[in-house]
């Protein structure tokens, strides 16, 4: 680890998550995110939901195997109990360690995918979501919009679907509007970006998280 690395001023953990349907560009712009902080000198670490340690990693192939029938009570609970293993074992120690965390999904896509895609209960998905999580909550959320049709189809995305890429049109049209709605709702935590162009969707990212993780305002 990098002992001249800059830790941030305020005794706030930084947790930023990338939310949005597939192909939205999650995992390009967090990972990218993640160079740049650490090139100009933050500790930070990226992770990804259902994923990150070996039991999450291992729910993950189940989750997302295509010759599976999952029913969606089955499928909440998967990506729940990957979510308790993973918050305890890598998000948790790694905020305590004053580290900055990005992670490629969390507590949103569960709404969005269980809660509006598949019309499981609200309620309880929130009250697991708020267990399995520990109470944490994004310091902030990038949510990447997109067109499903336009998502689905993007990179080699069109070529190997995992079981929920495989979902309907229908499906993942439902998705977005939950999406859409949490932005709305949660408009002070969830940053709503139109992801269209991948250069100009990473500079706006950092300009949003130098300005009001980091209060630089400089990029
Ligand atoms: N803002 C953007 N505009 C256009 N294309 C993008 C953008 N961000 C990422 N991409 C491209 O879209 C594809 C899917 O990106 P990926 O990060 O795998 O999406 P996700 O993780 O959300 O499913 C990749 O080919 C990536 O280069
Ligand atoms: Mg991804």
């Amino acid at each position: 680890m990098n002992k001249n690395a800059k830790k941030w001023k305020t005794n706030k953990n930084i947790f930023i998550t990338f939310e949005g349907g597939e192909g939205a560009g999650k995992t390009t712009q967090a990972i990218l995110l993640t160079r740049y902080l650490k090139r100009i000198g933050y500790q930070v670490i990226f992770t990804r939901e259902p994923g990150g340690e070996t039991l999450s990693n291992l729910i993950r192939n189940i989750v997302l195997n295509k010759s599976l029938k999952i029913c969606a009570l089955s499928e909440l609970l998967l990506y729940e109990a990957a979510r308790a293993q993973h918050t305890k074992d890598i998000i948790l120690p790694a905020l305590k360690a004053k580290q900055i965390v990005i992670c490629d999904r969390f507590i949103d896509s569960t709404i969005a995918y269980q809660g509006y895609g598949r019309g499981t209960n609200l309620k309880l998905i929130n009250q697991l979501n708020k267990i399995t999580s520990y109470r944490l909550k994004p310091t902030i959320t990038i949510y990447l919009d997109i067109v499903p049709s336009i998502g689905l189809n993007r990179g080699i995305k069109q070529l190997h679907k995992d079981r929920i890429e495989n979902s309907s049109i229908q499906f993942h049209n439902k998705v977005r509007n939950g999406y859409l709605i949490q932005a709305k709702k949660y408009s002070s935590r969830i940053f709503f970006i139109k992801a269209n162009n991948l250069r100009k969707t990473q500079m706006l990212i950092r300009l949003m998280i130098k300005k009001l993780i980091l209060n630089k305002r400089d990029i």
